[in-house]
């Protein structure tokens, strides 16, 4: 009975030591649970990685790996010799090592474990990454909006805004407003992007929400809207972008109808 005991007791000092990184090896954990099409971004940690070797594995394949010389990178299939799992949805970061999976689906679901070697000490980290299911419809949604002439429209979001989250919205591919994380620093219209003022002081973004009002709309402001938002942490990154369609109804228009 004492025996076992001692043995239970050994038995879960090495686990302890195993998971404190006691044998040479540092092991981390981190939860990232993301909504299927988003991407995801897992860090290395690594600033140049001139000095290691990195493997990516997933569920013990490996996926990617750079060399510390870059003398040999390979992603997915090129590394395994397997299935095309991830086919182009693999982008490997050449200066730090960190990996992104684009357009996730539910069957990335798993354990992503991040092997770092160099000459004086080797680490490992475990991304357990989660892709939550959504409707295709769900995913390709472009919502619809359609304001008169002169009045204003408010896109939203749909979600609550937190201190990590970067929310930069697009008009036809150029930036309009953005909202950065911890310091609250917002821009809109032409200080974001250079360019024309194509919205002069028409544009208002709400720093609580991330929300984006159009004033005294004008039917040169038609066209396609996106929401990038970026969730921030320190050890990955998650990408979502959401959709909208803008109709501007002209007056010539609505005095046809009346
Ligand atoms: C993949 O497997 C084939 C057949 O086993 C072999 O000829 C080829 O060299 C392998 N390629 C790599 C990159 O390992
Ligand atoms: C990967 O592992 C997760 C759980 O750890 C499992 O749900 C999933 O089916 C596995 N995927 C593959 C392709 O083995
Ligand atoms: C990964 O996370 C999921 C959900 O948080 C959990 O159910 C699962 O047990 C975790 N798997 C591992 C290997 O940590
Ligand atoms: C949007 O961009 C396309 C292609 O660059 C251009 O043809 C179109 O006129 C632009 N629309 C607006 C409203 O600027
Ligand atoms: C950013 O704005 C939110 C909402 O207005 C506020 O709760 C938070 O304290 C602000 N953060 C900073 C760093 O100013
Ligand atoms: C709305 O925009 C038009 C130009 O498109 C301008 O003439 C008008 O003064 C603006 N109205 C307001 C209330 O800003
Ligand atoms: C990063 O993720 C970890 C674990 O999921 C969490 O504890 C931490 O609060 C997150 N940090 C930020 C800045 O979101
Ligand atoms: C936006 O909606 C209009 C009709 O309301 C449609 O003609 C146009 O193709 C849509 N554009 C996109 C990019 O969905």
């Amino acid at each position: 009975m004492v025996k076992m005991k001692l043995f239970i007791h050994l038995f879960s000092m090495i686990l302890f030591f195993l998971d404190h990184g006691v044998f040479g090896i540092g092991s981390e954990r981190e939860s990232v649970s993301v909504m299927e099409g988003d991407s995801v971004t897992l860090n290395t940690g690594v600033q140049t990685n001139q000095q290691e070797d990195i493997k990516w594995y997933y569920n013990d394949t490996r996926i990617a790996q750079i060399s510390g010389d870059l003398s040999f990178i390979c992603t997915d299939v090129q590394c395994n010799n397997d299935t095309e799992r991830f086919r182009d949805r693999l982008k490997l970061d050449h200066q730090t090592g960190s990996l992104t999976i684009t357009n996730t689906r539910n069957t990335d679901s798993g354990v992503y474990k991040l092997l770092i070697i160099s000459s004086s000490r080797n680490s490992e980290k475990i991304f357990n990454v989660t892709v939550h299911g959504v409707s295709a419809a769900e995913r390709d949604e472009v919502k619809r909006e359609s304001v008169m002439e002169g009045e204003s429209v408010t896109l939203y979001p749909g979600e609550i805004r937190k201190p990590n989250y970067v929310m930069a919205w697009y008009f036809n591919d150029t930036r309009i407003a953005e909202i950065t994380g911890d310091t609250n620093k917002t821009c809109t219209d032409v200080q974001c992007n250079e360019g024309t003022e194509r919205f002069r002081d028409r544009l208002k973004l709400d720093h609580q929400t991330g929300s984006l009002t159009i004033r005294n709309i004008t039917n040169t402001h038609s066209g396609l809207y996106k929401l990038q938002i970026i969730i921030i942490n320190s050890s990955f990154s998650i990408t979502r972008a959401k959709r909208f369609n803008l109709t501007v109804i002209g007056e010539c228009i609505i005095q046809l109808f009346n």
